[in-house]
């Protein structure tokens, strides 16, 4: 199984129905084996294309919400209906649009404070897991996002959170946001079947080429220590944002 792949698109659309595509395919393989599909959003800009296109009735008959189960892979320490929140941004874009069982979307409680709000979702994911001592959760697909600064999730370049290898949830302050956060572990991140990054536009193309291309020191960027045990890694990317990068074998134009 090639570990990585890159995906380049011709813009953020493009790389949105690619990445819808790749969802509802996942979707159907995993409720065919397991007879569930447990995937962690992405919060930030780039995925509230994709989440309004899998609202949409050409993408959402696709799929068997039923089945579905939304976790976050981050979340903002604000109430659900903040501007920031990035529940609130999901609810907006596709909760609210397609029917899905309200047991099977698992928010952080973001109005929370950190550490309980942290604690009682490491909780939700052993409970929804069946999670024995030790054990990690094994998502089917995990969103991710990639800041210029090389963070991803909300796992940000210098932040203790980078060094916690035995909590599935954390909590931290993000100096440079002066903002609380909450945030899977990079166990468990790196725990999952497939991860998926979204990242569109000019103004990623550096970190994307020093994350995918660079030397990268893992405390440096954060992204580079995205490397499931078992699992792929699919970058989908807008052309501009993979505009710095050296193509090789495995990339694809679409
Ligand atoms: C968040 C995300 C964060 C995001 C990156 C990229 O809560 O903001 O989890 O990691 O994915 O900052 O954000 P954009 O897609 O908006 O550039």
């Amino acid at each position: 199984m090639n570990k990585r792949e890159i995906i380049i698109s011709q813009d953020s659309a493009e790389l949105c129905r690619q990445a819808a595509d790749k969802f509802v395919g996942l979707a159907r393989h995993a409720i065919i084996q397991r007879d569930r599909f447990a995937v962690a959003l992405s919060g930030g800009s780039t995925p509230r294309g994709l989440y309004a296109l899998l609202a949409t009735p050409e993408y959402r008959g696709q799929v068997s919400w039923a089945q579905v189960h939304l976790f976050w892979g981050d979340e903002r320490c604000v109430p659900s209906d903040h501007e920031d929140s990035n529940f609130r941004m999901v609810r907006q874009a596709l909760l609210s649009r397609i029917d899905i069982p309200a047991d099977n979307v698992h928010r952080m409680a973001g109005e929370k404070e950190g550490r309980l709000a942290a604690a009682e979702y490491e909780q939700e994911l052993k409970n929804f897991f069946h999670l024995t001592k030790g054990k990690l959760p094994r998502f089917d697909l995990i969103f991710l996002g990639l800041g210029e600064d090389g963070h991803t999730a909300s796992l940000f370049p210098g932040d203790p959170a980078l060094n916690e290898t035995e909590s599935l949830v954390t909590h931290t302050h993000v100096e440079k946001l002066n903002a609380r956060r909450l945030t899977l572990t990079f166990p468990v991140l790196n725990s999952a079947a497939e991860i998926v990054f979204l990242v569109a536009g000019a103004s990623k193309m550096n970190i994307v080429a020093k994350v995918l291309e660079g030397a990268a020191d893992g405390s440096t960027f954060p992204a580079a220590r995205i490397e499931p045990r078992d699992g792929r890694v699919t970058w989908f990317m807008s052309r501009d944002a993979a505009s710095a990068l050296r193509l090789g074998e495995s990339q694809q134009l679409t």
